[in-house]
């Protein structure tokens, strides 16, 4: 039963009453148990908050019904208890601006110097190790732990209060200090703990993993980086699971309205939050950019020994008065900034290539690698361009390679490190998917799979695009989903999604791994609400080649119907002005297409533009 369409509860009967509090009762078990225990909304906050009203209403009023361990008790207030509430920061938690190298360090200190119009003046600094893990905020009142949140927006951050109180790291009582006191630092996840969780045996020393098959075959949960780790771990709504994942952290700031804690500068802050019986980060007092630089290198060459993840160094002037002057530009300080370590570069193999074919066809090579661990992140696979870099890197499978990898940044093939094969890869020459004969577009770069309304791998890609939240948005259909679904043959175009409801075979579902009678429900609810959908959003998912969200908005504003789009000429489209001649043209050869018409007439029987 749909969660808004609750009977009266005037009308409703005390038999009726137990039938469906024990649904109810059910259903919240299986919710909860899905959002607390593996991180997945099934349904929105306010569906949830919905079923919960629902059940203290039938409890109040035949409270016969309720039992003396109600869930309605169990978990906070009945209303939103599956949400972190809000924090403002009293001053905003921004971040640090970046540098590469010793100019845009030199380039740094001059700009402060300028802005404190002395050309002369000499800092001096404190050098620190830059954690790579999620900010954090601690307000104690007269020395007692009462609030900890996350950085969010730099504004307002989340409450982990309860989550916080777990960590060993963070001490909950600081002594008799009056007033409110607040500390700022890293919280992180050290490598062996973030190794054993993710149930991998990697030999950090020459970075190569052992133990394969435990990689590919392990079904627990894995996190890609430690900092994503830190942040999944932190931010669970049972702190119980806080406490299992040994959460560390290394404080750097501290700020009070105490008259007795006034440290002067930032090596003062450290020592104050040692005595504190915090953790500081790494640091060092110095007096000019070239210690800095040295203070670089030196963490560089011992960073492979540290048990967590740093990405660089931050240069903070020391003096507290002097960053105070220079305060602020945009969401960085002019008094601190990071300096970033060059990209890392590590040896791999390549065990094999895959081939993707993409929604429009588009085939990408990605070569699959002997997994390694680049900077806390599992590097298993590289996206390559196309083929040609395949061919201008004269790549084979079983060489050893160089990968790099750089922050944030996708990794990379630089180069050959010891060829070990001379059987050039294989450019095929047919779909892997479905065997079609392969066509080379824009300079033979691009090779692609015509067969776009059978190639079992475009209509998968196709069908997963259609429900994204793009286009369709419908809650639950992923691409494990899908797949699923397709090799059930339950659905094999996206209109099929829409015929799911009334197909009986769906029951097949009812029993499989993963599914089950709530999911079903739930993705039949979820289809049902995506029926409505916006023409820019409609556009969106007729899935036309360079044809994305942005540019669906301007078509829709200007044809204000499907109609009046599909029956478009040339002329027409000539007034969208984001729409170039490579656009117009495959606009026109998409509406040419009769198959794309039907598609279109057929879809419109089961859902409405609006
Ligand atoms: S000082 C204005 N010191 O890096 C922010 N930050 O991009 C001043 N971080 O948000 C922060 N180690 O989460 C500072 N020793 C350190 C740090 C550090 C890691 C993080 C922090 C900050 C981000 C800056």
């Amino acid at each position: 039963m749909s969660s808004n369409k609750f009977k009266s509860i005037e009308d409703l009967t005390i038999l009726e009453a137990n039938n469906e509090l024990k649904k109810l009762i059910k259903d919240i078990k299986y919710y909860d148990d899905m959002y607390y225990n593996k991180n997945k909304s099934l349904i929105s906050d306010a569906e949830y908050d919905k079923l919960r009203l629902r059940l203290n209403e039938i409890e109040n009023k035949y409270p016969i019904l309720k039992s003396n361990n109600s869930i309605a008790n169990k978990i906070g207030s009945p209303v939103n208890c599956n949400k972190f509430l809000q924090v403002e920061h009293s001053t905003p938690m921004l971040s640090l601006a970046n540098t590469f190298n010793k100019e845009d360090v030199y380039k740094f200190i001059e700009k402060a110097k300028k802005y404190l119009k002395s050309k002369d003046e000499t800092f001096d600094y404190c050098f620190e190790q830059k954690i790579d893990g999620v900010s954090l905020s601690i307000i104690y009142n007269n020395g007692k732990l009462y609030k900890a949140s996350t950085r969010g927006d730099g504004y307002i951050g989340e409450d982990v209060t309860n989550n916080v109180l777990q960590i060993k790291d963070i001490p909950q009582y600081i002594g008799d200090i009056n007033g409110e006191l607040e500390v700022r630092g890293e919280i992180y996840m050290p490598i062996s703990t973030f190794n054993k969780l993710n149930n991998k045996y990697i030999n950090k020393c020459n970075n190569i993993l052992l133990n394969n098959d435990l990689f590919i075959n392990s079904k627990k949960e894995k996190f890609s980086t430690t900092r994503n780790a830190a942040s999944g771990s932190l931010r669970q709504l049972d702190p119980l699971i806080t406490a299992s994942r040994n959460l560390r952290f290394f404080a750097y700031y501290i700020s009070s309205n105490n008259n007795i804690l006034t440290p002067k500068t930032q090596i003062e802050v450290l020592e104050l939050l040692k005595k504190l019986k915090f953790n500081v980060c790494d640091y060092e007092h110095g007096n000019s950019i070239e210690q800095f630089i040295d203070y670089c290198n030196r963490i560089q060459e011992i960073r492979r020994d540290l048990d967590y993840e740093i990405d660089g160094t931050v240069l903070k002037i020391n003096s507290l008065e002097i960053q105070n002057k220079l305060g602020f530009v945009g969401r960085n300080p002019r008094h601190s900034v990071a300096y970033k370590f060059p990209a890392v570069k590590v040896v791999t193999s390549i065990k094999d290539i895959e081939v993707n074919v993409g929604r429009t066809g588009k085939l990408t090579p990605v070569a699959i690698l002997l997994p390694v661990n680049i900077q806390g992140s599992i590097i298993s696979k590289v996206t390559l361009h196309n083929f040609n870099e395949i061919i201008n890197k004269k790549l084979a499978i079983g060489d050893e390679i160089i990968i790099e990898k750089s922050g944030d940044v996708i990794p990379k093939i630089v180069c050959i490190n010891n060829k070990k094969n001379n059987n050039p890869i294989h450019i095929p020459s047919n779909c892997p998917y479905c065997g079609t004969e392969l066509v080379k577009m824009d300079n033979y770069i691009d090779i692609f799979c015509p067969n776009h309304y059978s190639c079992p791998e475009q209509v998968v890609r196709y069908i997963i695009y259609f429900a994204s939240k793009q286009c369709f948005d419908i809650e639950g259909l992923g691409s494990k989903q899908v797949n699923e679904l397709y090799n059930m043959s339950l659905i094999e175009s996206p209109i099929d999604i829409f015929k799911l409801e009334n197909n009986q075979d769906i029951n097949i579902l009812l029993n499989k791994d993963g599914w089950g009678d709530v999911s079903v429900k739930n993705l039949l609810i979820a289809i049902n609400r995506s029926k409505e959908i916006t023409l820019s959003k409609f556009i969106t998912a007729l899935g036309i080649n360079d044809i994305g969200g942005t540019i669906a908005i301007d078509i829709a504003n200007y044809y204000k119907t499907i109609d009046n789009f599909i029956n478009t000429n040339q002329k027409e489209l000539l007034n969208i002005k984001k729409l170039g001649e490579k656009r117009i043209n495959t606009i026109l050869h998409f509406i040419n297409n009769a198959i794309n018409i039907n598609f279109i007439k057929e879809l419109k029987k089961y859902i409405k533009i609006v």
